[in-house]
């Protein structure tokens, strides 16, 4: 069991008070195994991904991710905020829906990004060659703003992968492209996932992307 997920709960404030936006959320994913988060908007899917990527933390209940040559599960709820920091800088890989991409740098400079903060330079060859192979090589010098939907979104992906994470999450990251761009996007994501062996888990409306996953978490 790779991410273990138990009785979390998330609330947030609304208007007057608080409200419990996930109550108690419980599910295992195993290694390697590619997971889709589905259900209506709003149910949470989101929150969800947030939480279990330690982007935010939850009022209840425990998140453990373990890593490979790690003696135990490491308990997101237990690190500081320096710990989650380093945790996701070199474990976790996210692709949003809108792209995301750092747009004062060039596509080139915003995938090589996780290689200079994670001191992973050795990767710079294979992240420029995932580029190339994503029909991005005329592009790397190139701002976010000049490119398509589509290429942000590949460019994105690499960035997300060049660092080699043992996670990767997405939310809808096809939820923006069109039909052709969606089913690209979603390949690439499934490849990278094979061809690494990382854990991937996709937020998404889309019933093509859930075809493909191993499990299936549906929230409300
Ligand atoms: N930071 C926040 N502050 C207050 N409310 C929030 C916050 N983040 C999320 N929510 C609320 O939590 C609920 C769940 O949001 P979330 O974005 O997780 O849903 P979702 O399932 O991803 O929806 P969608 O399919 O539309 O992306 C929503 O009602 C949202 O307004
Ligand atoms: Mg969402």
């Amino acid at each position: 069991m790779v991410i273990h997920v138990q009785s979390v709960g998330k609330k947030f404030p609304d208007g007057k008070g608080e409200r419990w936006v996930i109550e108690d959320v419980s599910f295992k994913i195993e290694s390697r195994q590619a997971t889709v988060i589905r259900g209506p908007s709003g149910v949470g899917k989101t929150t969800l991904l947030n939480l279990i990527a330690g982007l935010i933390q939850p009022d209840k209940g425990e998140i453990e991710l373990n890593l490979k040559d790690s003696s135990g599960p490491t308990s997101l709820n237990r690190l500081n905020a320096r710990e989650l920091l380093r945790f996701r800088r070199d474990h976790v890989g996210f692709v949003y829906q809108f792209f995301n991409l750092v747009p004062t740098l060039t596509v080139k400079e915003n995938v090589l990004l996780p290689l200079a903060l994670t001191k992973r330079e050795h990767l710079r060859d294979q992240a420029l060659d995932r580029l190339h192979k994503l029909g991005l090589k005329s592009h790397l010098n190139a701002f976010p703003t000049q490119l398509s939907g589509g290429e942000q979104q590949r460019a994105a992906i690499a960035r997300a992968v060049a660092h080699e994470p043992q996670f990767l999450f997405a939310d809808e990251p096809t939820g923006n492209l069109d039909a052709e761009n969606s089913a690209e996007v979603f390949k690439l994501l499934w490849d990278e996932h094979e061809r690494l062996g990382t854990n991937l888990v996709v937020a998404t409306h889309s019933d093509d992307i859930g075809a493909y996953a191993a499990h299936t978490i549906q929230l409300a």
